[in-house]
């Protein structure tokens, strides 16, 4: 009930009649006002005028089932959502939630996480009620070897939410890294359960740097928060709403192809490496090239001695010739 008032204030952005609302809900006039009253005690600024209604006058920045539930405009992606106060790592429990059998599209959120994992077996820093940390569950039905576009989609999914809600133009480091000015703001952990021709289920973690005003030193370098960016906070629910929005339309625009032929294009339009030295961390023995975009597989096409190599995202990693991107 509390989400639908927000949902219907939001959508009204003007007063509302308390009658109205009962009628949109088939609620009395007590069940209405007893859920304004509690979401006044949550923080939002709710204006009360006889004759006129109620007025949405400001929203506290909440990840909560009101405030995301509310602004979220998916067919599948988030529902259900999982919110939390604390856990181990978003990814974790979408694993736990996968394998006690929850559906495509469940997403986790949490205001905190004790052990936030990054790639190659890092930790990552998740500061409570600054960040957004999130993990959505998908059961693909395609094999396993289509498994790591997913990645690639998650990125351009966070660049397009982010530039939505703060009109600020986000950049991809192949494959996932979101970047402004050179520092990171969003990092992306896709983990796998599959048979070698079967996906079981599909994890894709997203930490998004939001409210965080102050990195400690040694990260400050290279990481940035959509607060640092822009100067102001941003509403979390909200980019997290238009992150899966965006998702949404991608996947289902990838699972036309089974590659990504289509978005190939977008996903260029924000590459950092592309036409720049690229230094290919390789397992064998790193090597550097001059990166030309992605392949309808998002491999990077690096170009080196006149021959181009395609790079898979699951065996190496890239940096700048010169530094981060
Ligand atoms: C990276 O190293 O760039 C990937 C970082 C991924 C962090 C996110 S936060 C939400 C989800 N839960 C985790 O434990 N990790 C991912």
């Amino acid at each position: 009930m509390k989400t639908k008032i927000l949902k219907l204030l939001r959508e009204q952005g003007g007063y509302l009649s308390g009658q109205e609302i009962c009628g949109k809900l088939a609620v009395s006039r007590t069940a209405v006002w007893k859920a304004v009253g509690q979401l006044k005690e949550e923080g939002y600024v709710i204006e009360a005028v006889q004759n006129k209604g109620y007025y949405l006058a400001g929203t506290p920045d909440l990840v909560t089932k009101e405030e995301v539930g509310s602004r979220l405009e998916t067919q599948w992606a988030g529902h259900p959502t999982v919110f939390l106060p604390e856990t181990d790592s978003t990814n974790n429990e979408a694993k736990r939630l996968a394998e006690a059998g929850a559906s495509h599209g469940t997403l986790v959120v949490a205001e905190f996480q004790e052990a936030g994992k990054g790639r190659r077996g890092r930790s990552w820093v998740s500061q409570s009620g600054t960040g957004i940390w999130m993990t959505i569950l998908l059961r693909p039905q395609f094999p396993p070897s289509q498994a790591s576009m997913l990645t690639l989609l998650a990125a351009m999914a966070v660049a397009d939410g982010i530039e939505e809600v703060t009109g600020l133009r986000a950049a991809i480091k192949w494959p996932n890294d979101i970047v402004f000015r050179g520092k990171k703001i969003c990092g992306i952990l896709t983990e796998m359960s599959a048979e070698p021709d079967y996906i079981n289920h599909v994890v894709v973690g997203i930490g998004i740097n939001a409210n965080i005003r102050e990195f400690p030193e040694e990260l400050g370098e290279k990481a940035t928060s959509l607060f640092l960016e822009q100067g102001k906070s941003v509403n979390r629910a909200a980019v997290i709403a238009a992150v899966w929005k965006a998702f949404e339309r991608h996947y289902d625009q990838f699972l036309k192809t089974a590659d990504l032929s289509v978005l190939r294009d977008k996903y260029e339009e924000r590459l950092i490496n592309k036409g720049e030295e690229v230094c290919v961390l390789d397992p064998k023995g790193n090597w550097k090239g001059v990166a030309h975009g992605i392949d309808e597989r998002g491999r990077l096409l690096v170009e080196v001695e006149k021959q181009v190599r395609a790079v898979d995202s699951g065996e190496v990693s890239v940096r700048g010739g010169y530094g981060y991107v």
